[in-house]
């Protein structure tokens, strides 16, 4: 089974003035086919350690491994190019490319990858939009949508190339409760479906409820909470 590891992380920013200490010798694993929540006060950390996760900051101390493979070791080009096949990913706002259409913005993503197989990569984002429910939004513009409908949008974008990890960053941030809760119900369903590791920094105390393992940040340290 796949798994994305970070093992023994701290990260501090520190400026000519002082040094914040934002993660503190935190471990977390995350498998494919299950769901991780990370919550936590704002500025305690959530977004640091998703970026670090994803290879996108280099953490002070400790490393995240990709099941043997230590990806703070590996050559930066090549990592660039896994990251892109190993990982999705959802934040608060969209950021779909607004001269685009749905169709268009997904296929984008495969581009980015280098993957030029057209007619198989079209299939897969039909597949996706069908599963999220906006088959029949492909040719229109985001400006044309709601809320709710881009969120989804952005989902199939980030998961139409089936990574192994789809790391999301208050998804649910920007909903009302109504599409807060199809985007909880369909994230969680995609994990399944696509047996994908998934890990959602949230406010939404509720959609983290629903995820099989829920963590807390606070004073830099990571607390595992009991949940049913
Ligand atoms: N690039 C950076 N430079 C300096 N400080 C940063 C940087 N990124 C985050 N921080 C600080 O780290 C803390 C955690 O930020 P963040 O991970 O964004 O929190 P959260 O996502 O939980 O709201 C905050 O105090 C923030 O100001
Ligand atoms: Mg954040």
């Amino acid at each position: 089974m796949s798994s994305l590891l970070a093992k023994n992380i701290s990260m501090s920013f520190s400026n000519s003035q002082h040094s914040v200490n934002v993660l503190d010798n935190v471990s977390l694993e995350l498998i494919e086919g299950r769901s991780i929540g990370i919550i936590g006060s704002s500025g305690c950390g959530k977004t640091t350690l998703l970026q670090i996760l994803a290879g996108l900051e280099t953490p002070t101390a400790g490393s995240v491994y990709h099941d043997d493979l230590n990806l703070s070791e590996r050559n930066k080009a090549k990592f660039n190019q896994l990251r892109s096949s190993l990982f999705g990913f959802v934040y608060q706002f969209h950021y779909l490319l607004e001269d685009l259409t749905l169709l268009e913005n997904c296929e984008l993503s495969f581009q980015i990858m280098g993957s030029k197989n057209h007619e198989a990569n079209r299939k897969s984002i039909f597949l996706i939009f069908e599963e999220l429910g906006i088959g029949h939004l492909k040719d229109s513009y985001p400006f044309m949508l709601s809320g709710g409908e881009r969120q989804r949008a952005a989902i199939a974008r980030a998961v139409a190339h089936k990574p192994t990890f789809l790391l999301m960053d208050e998804p649910t941030g920007n909903l009302d409760a109504d599409n807060a809760a199809i985007i909880q119900e369909l994230t969680i369903n995609l994990s399944k479906k696509f047996n994908m590791g998934i890990l959602v920094a949230t406010h939404d105390l509720e959609y983290a409820s629903k995820l099989d393992e829920v963590y807390r940040i606070e004073n830099s340290k990571l607390q595992k909470i009991d949940h049913e």
